[in-house]
Formats: C-alpha cells, structure tokens, sequence
C-alpha cells in the first residue's frame, strides 16, 4: 500500500473515532444548550407537570435528572442510552409521542455536558436581578425625628 493511501486511511479513522470533534473547544451551557433540548423533547413527560409524569421521573431538575445519569461514564448514562437506542419499546421520546429522534449533535451535546459533571442552572446574566434587603425602620441617622439625634429631621420637614 502506498504511503499516501496509509496517511489516508489514517486520517478517515482518526475522524470516525471522533478524534476531531467538531465543536470540543466550546464549552457547552445548560441554559443554552441542554436545557432547550430537554423542555422540546422531555418536559411532556418528565417535567414540572405531576398529572403527566412517567416513570417517576423528572428531567426539570437536577436531583431527578442525576438518578438517570452517569457522570463518570456519560455515554453509559440510561438518559443518553434511551435517546440513542432504535428499539420503539426503549426509545425516548417514545416514537408514540410523535416526536423526532434527537440528532447526533443534540446527543454529543448531552453526553458532554453530563461529562462536565451535568452543571445546573442559568448564567447570571440570565437571572432577574434581585433587590438587596435594606434595613427597614427610624434607625437611619437622616430619619430619626431630631429630638431623638436626627440631623436633619423627618424628610420634607425642617430641622
Ligand atoms: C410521551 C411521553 C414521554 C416523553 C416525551 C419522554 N418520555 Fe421518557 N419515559 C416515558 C415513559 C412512559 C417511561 C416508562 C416506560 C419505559 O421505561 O420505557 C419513560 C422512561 C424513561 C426513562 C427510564 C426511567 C427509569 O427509571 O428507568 C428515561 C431515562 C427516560 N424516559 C428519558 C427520557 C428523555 C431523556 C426524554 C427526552 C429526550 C424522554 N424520556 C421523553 C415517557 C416519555
């Protein structure tokens, strides 16, 4: 076999290997990335919704979701097992629900995100901002009546 047919064959098995992941140095985020796929494909039937959940499982928070999950060995999590698997009987979402297969980018997505160690959660920037707590009450030097050590009296009023 020629050299160049070698480098070749080299080079098409080093891709199928996965050894050039298209998008590893990017890292993935929940908000972003994982949880649109699950809320599409998962809430129906494993959300927030208890009249409607199946198997007891919920995929809306990180304590269901982990128990389907295997941080150490992603790719053998029973949540990525079911997506992948082409049996109707075992598949999620079930072919029933009339919904498509994940795609092969959707389930690298999940796999290495569950390889991140399964981060729960939105970005700050995503969070609605909260209002500090201020203490309430006269105990402020600039509303303290003046008889009590208030400089300037009550708002609006004259010292
Ligand atoms: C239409 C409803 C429906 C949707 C949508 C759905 N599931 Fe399920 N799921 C079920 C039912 C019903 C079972 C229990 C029967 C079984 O084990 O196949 C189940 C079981 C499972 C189990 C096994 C739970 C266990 O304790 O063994 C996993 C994991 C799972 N689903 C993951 C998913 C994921 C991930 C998605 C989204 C990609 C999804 N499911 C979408 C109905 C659904």
């Amino acid at each position: 076999m020629s050299r160049i047919v070698v480098a070749h064959l080299c080079a098409v098995a080093a891709v199928a290997a996965g050894a050039f992941p298209a998008a590893a140095a990017e890292p993935v985020r929940f908000s972003r990335d994982v949880l649109p796929i699950l809320s599409e494909n998962c809430f129906a039937c494993h959300g927030p919704d208890e009249g409607h959940r199946e198997a007891d499982l919920r995929l809306d928070t990180r304590e269901g979701a982990i128990a389907v999950m295997r941080l150490d060995a992603p790719a053998e999590s029973e949540l990525i097992a079911r997506i992948v698997s082409t049996d109707p009987d075992v598949q999620m979402p079930p072919p029933s629900a009339h919904k498509k297969p994940l795609t092969e980018e959707q389930v690298d997505l999940l796999t290495r995100w569950i390889g991140d160690g399964a981060q729960w959660g939105v970005h700050w920037a995503f969070e609605p901002p909260v209002k500090p707590a201020v203490p309430a009450g006269e105990s402020h030097p600039l509303r303290a009546p003046p008889t009590q050590g208030g400089q300037l009296g009550r708002p609006g009023t004259r010292a």
